[in-house]
């Protein structure tokens, strides 16, 4: 089995993608490796952040690692909160803070489409590749479930009937921009 280092400090991703990956990699997180850093992610797109994250990481380690990064992009918000998903209510602001602005700014929208996308970036031995993922949904006019993370209460994805915070794990990964982007990794790693 091969080791792949994700370049992240967030536990719930990390949770998502073992679940996603399952046995063909053994993912690393960063407490695995004795790093204890923050990771900037100063870019201006999710490519770029996704880029600068993997390259941080890379230069500290030497080990073949990825990160990602993802937006939620409204359209009713012209693409906003998008590369500033994590911070849109501010520096230090918490999941439940973002959820309350956009609920705020759509009140009255009758437009609550919405996507994710999300950007990895991968690089093994010292060669960089980039893969993407996207799911296209709505903005809910309230929160619905209790599972997942950021978003997930408010995110409805087409053809469902339950938000990303309402589904099991396996049918989130099974759709998400997450699961896009990691599954197409997976293909180029094992082809
Ligand atoms: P990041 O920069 O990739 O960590 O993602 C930015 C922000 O997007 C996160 O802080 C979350 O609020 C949100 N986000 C990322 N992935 C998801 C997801 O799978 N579901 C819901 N929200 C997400």
């Amino acid at each position: 089995m091969s080791d792949l280092l994700f370049a992240t400090n967030n536990s719930h991703k990390l949770r998502e993608i073992q679940e996603i990956i399952g046995n063909e990699f053994r993912i690393l997180s960063l407490k695995d490796v004795k790093l204890d850093i923050d990771i900037p992610e100063t870019q201006e797109t999710i490519e770029g952040n996704a880029v600068q994250k993997v390259r941080f990481v890379y230069e500290l380690t030497g080990l073949n690692c990825f990160a990602d990064d993802t937006g939620l992009e409204i359209d009713a918000l012209n693409g906003r909160p998008g590369v500033y998903s994590a911070r849109y209510a501010g520096e230090g602001c918490s999941f439940d803070d973002n959820i309350n602005k956009i609920l705020r700014e759509l009140t009255g929208v009758e437009n609550r489409k919405a996507c994710f996308r999300c950007a990895i970036c991968l690089i093994t031995d010292g060669e960089e590749h980039i893969f993407q993922g996207r799911v296209n949904g709505v903005i809910t006019t309230e929160r619905k479930g209790t599972d997942g993370f950021g978003y997930d209460p408010v995110f409805l994805p087409d053809g469902h009937r339950q938000t990303f915070a309402m589904m099991p794990a396996y049918l989130k990964n099974g759709i998400s921009h997450r699961g896009r982007a990691v599954e197409k990794m997976v293909k180029w790693l094992t082809c």
